[in-house]
């Protein structure tokens, strides 16, 4: 059985006094459940005050990105030993915005996720089409590849600590979300590849979250899809109701 994972990425949204009301509010929210496992993802420079938001309650906390060097002279960089220090357990790895306004490829979202692993952080392998790609009929073209690229390298046992998350780029704070039958299919997708990729078992424990437009609307129906096992959340993980409504719903 795979436990539902929901992840809020806060993406450049906040402040120092939001951050850790949001963190808090939903720390005091959130403390009964035990059934979903949930993270936040603050910018960078707020990881530390809201991490004492968490520090008593069961929430982890993740990062938006991160370089694959160890340390040295990459100015503007982060590494996974500092994202450690200030008690992150995630990190997103090539999220649609890093590939499509920042200009991330392939090769360097795998070194990432690598280096995420060997350093002990849990990535998270954002994939997903754009709109055109969907409409040409290449989701699975596309989402194969970034998969196979993304995971390149990485053995079976290694890969257990990486969290799939499908986000169709033309769903993604747009409002407009994929319906389940459509995150459904390329989940499946996915879960199929994984499964020709390492095995059938591997790829039956691996999660897959769905990202998009995700709100306390429509998580009853996409998360009652099979291969949906949780959702990475934008927009609506910036509110203390809505993305606790949404983890409520889920448990
Ligand atoms: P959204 O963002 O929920 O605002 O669409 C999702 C994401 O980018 O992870």
């Amino acid at each position: 059985m795979r436990k539902p994972f929901i992840a809020g990425n806060w993406k450049m949204n906040t402040n120092c006094q939001s951050a850790t009301d949001l963190a808090s509010g939903l720390a005091a929210e959130l403390s009964e459940v035990t059934t979903v496992d949930v993270a936040v993802c603050p910018p960078f420079v707020y990881l530390q005050s809201v991490a004492k938001a968490l520090s008593s309650s069961n929430i982890s906390m993740g990062a938006q990105d991160m370089y694959f060097e160890g340390n040295g002279a990459f100015t503007g960089e982060i590494s996974t030993e500092m994202l450690k220090d200030v008690c992150c357990t995630y990190v997103l790895a090539g999220h649609s915005e890093r590939r499509h306004v920042i200009g991330e490829t392939d090769e360097l979202i795998n070194k990432k996720v690598k280096t995420a692993i060997s350093g002990g952080l849990l990535p998270i392998l954002c994939v997903g089409e754009l709109l055109e790609q969907r409409e040409a009929n290449k989701t699975d073209e596309v989402v194969t590849e970034q998969l196979k690229k993304g995971l390149a390298g990485i053995d079976a046992e290694k890969v257990l600590a990486v969290t799939i998350a499908y986000e169709p780029v033309w769903a993604i704070g747009t409002g407009k979300t994929a319906t389940s039958d459509q995150a459904q299919e390329v989940h499946a997708m996915i879960r199929k590849l994984l499964a020709e990729m390492y095995d059938e078992k591997i790829a039956s424990q691996l999660r897959i979250q769905y990202g998009g437009s995700a709100k306390p609307e429509n998580t009853a129906e996409l998360m009652a899809r099979a291969d949906v096992d949780g959702l990475l959340v934008g927009g609506a993980g910036l509110k203390v109701d809505s993305f606790s409504a949404m983890i409520k719903t889920i448990a």
